[in-house]
C-alpha cells in the first residue's frame, strides 16, 4: 500500500512519534503606516512533519524562510496562528498555562547565539539549576548536584560550576546551553542554528556531542540550519523550506543524492563538499529571496527558478509524494537525478 498522506511524509523508522506538526502557520500582522492597511507576513505557511524518538529532522533554507519562526512555534514560545501540534501524541495548542508548563518540559530549545542566550550575571550552576527550580521540588544542594552531573555529561569540567558565561569559549557556552535544555529530561530538542556562530573547527565538536547525547538519551532533534553541509552527518531526514513552506522533504540520502526540487539543487550546488556531480550543473541562483509580505503568485520560487515555465507563474505546485520524498514542483518527475 502506498501512503500518500501529507501528514506522514517520511516513512516511520519505528520509534514513537514524539513531535508532530500539522499544517502549522504563523502569520504576523504588520502596520505599514498610518494610512496603509495592515499587511500580513506569512512567516510560516503550512508546515507538517513527524519526528520520532532518537531521530533528527533537519530544517534548511536561506535566511528569512521561516526556520526560527518554526522553532518558536513548535516550542510554543510563540503559539502558532493555526494548525495542530502534538508532544508525545498529546495535543498542545489551546492548553491552559498549568497544562502547558508540564507539556513544555517535553520539548526544549537551544538558541543560535551562545553569547546572548545565557544570562551573564548568573553562574553556570545557577543557569543549569533554574529549570529544576521552576519545575521541581529539588533542594538547592540537589539542583547543584544535578547541574554538576550534567556539566560532566556535556564535556565541561564540574569544577567550573561557579564560573560565569563570559569565562567560557563559544563552544563551551553552547555546551552550557545544551546542558540547560537537557535538565528536565526532554524527549525533543529544537536547536536553531546551534553551531552557526561557532568556528568551523568547534562546530564538529558540538555536533559530535549532540549525536552522542542523542544516542545515550534517545533524544529527537529538530535541527535548524541554513547550511546543508552542517546537517550532512546529524540528519536522518531533511525538510527544505522556502518562503514559509516546505518545498522538499524526505530521507537524507534521497535529498542529498537525488534532489528533485530546483531550490534544493541550488542549495546543494552552493554547498562545499556536497555532491560534486551536482556542482558541475549550471544552476545559478538568481535574485534574492522575495518578501513573505508580498510573495509572487504561482510557485513561490518561479522568479529565481532556472526551469520556470508559464504554468509556474500561474499555478501553485502542491507538496506531493514523488520517488520517496515530498516535493512541491510541477516538474519534479522530469528532473534528472
Ligand atoms: N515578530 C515578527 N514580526 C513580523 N515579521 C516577522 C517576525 N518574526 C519573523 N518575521 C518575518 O518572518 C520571516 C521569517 O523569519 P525567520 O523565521 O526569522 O526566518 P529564518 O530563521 O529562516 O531566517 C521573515 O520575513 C521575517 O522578517
Ligand atoms: S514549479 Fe516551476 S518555478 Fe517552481 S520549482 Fe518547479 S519548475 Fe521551478
Ligand atoms: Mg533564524
Amino acid at each position: 500500500m502506498t501512503d500518500t498522506t501529507l501528514d506522514t511524509p517520511v516513512a516511520a523508522a519505528g520509534g514513537p512519534v514524539v513531535l508532530e506538526a500539522r499544517n502549522l502557520r504563523k502569520h504576523y500582522a504588520i502596520k505599514r503606516g498610518m494610512f496603509k492597511p495592515t499587511a500580513t507576513v506569512k512567516a510560516l505557511d503550512g508546515v507538517s512533519f513527524q519526528l520520532e524518538a532518537g531521530r533528527t529532522l533537519a530544517v534548511v533554507g536561506e535566511s528569512g524562510c521561516g526556520k526560527s519562526t518554526l522553532a518558536r512555534s513548535v516550542t510554543m514560545i510563540e503559539p502558532p496562528t493555526s494548525g495542530a501540534l502534538f508532544y508525545d501524541g498529546r495535543d498542545v495548542v489551546g492548553r491552559s498555562a498549568a497544562e502547558m508548563k508540564e507539556l513544555r518540559r517535553t520539548v526544549q530549545m537551544v538558541f543560535q547565539n551562545p553569547y546572548g542566550s545565557l544570562n551573564p550575571r548568573k553562574t553556570v550552576g545557577t543557569i543549569l539549576g533554574e529549570p529544576l527550580e521552576i519545575n521541581t521540588d529539588l533542594s538547592k544542594a540537589e539542583r547543584r548536584e544535578k547541574a554538576v552531573a550534567m556539566m560532566a555529561k556535556v564535556g565541561l569540567r564540574p569544577d567550573q560550576v561557579d564560573r560565569y558565561p563570559h569565562m567560557f569559549s563559544g563552544g563551551q557556552r553552547q555546551r552550557i546551553a545544551i546542558a540547560r535544555a537537557l535538565m528536565l529530561n526532554p524527549r525533543v530538542v529544537v536547536a536553531d542554528e546551534p553551531v552557526s556562530a561557532l568556528d568551523v573547527s568547534i562546530q564538529a565538536q558540538v555536533l559530535n556531542l549532540m549525536m552522542d547525547l542523542q544516542e545515550e538519551l534517545n533524544l529527537a532533534y529538530l535541527f535548524i540550519s541554513h547550511d546543508l553541509s552542517v546537517v550532512r552527518h546529524i540528519a536522518d531526514s531533511i525538510m527544505v523550506m522556502y518562503l514559509g513552506r516546505p518545498v522538499e522533504h524526505g530521507p537524507k540520502e534521497v535529498i542529498f543524492t537525488r534532489p528533485r526540487h530546483p531550490y534544493t539543487r541550488i542549495l546543494l550546488a552552493a554547498t562545499p563538499r556536497v555532491n560534486p556531480a551536482l556542482r558541475t550543473e549550471r544552476v545559478i541562483p538568481k535574485g534574492e529571496l522575495p518578501s513573505p509580505l508580498n510573495p509572487p503568485p504561482g510557485c513561490p520560487f518561479h522568479k529565481r527558478c532556472p526551469y520556470a515555465t508559464e504554468r509556474c507563474s500561474a499555478e501553485v505546485p502542491a507538496l506531493r509524494p514523488v520517488d520517496e520524498r515530498l516535493v512541491a514542483c510541477h516538474y519534479a518527475e522530469q528532473m534528472e537525478v
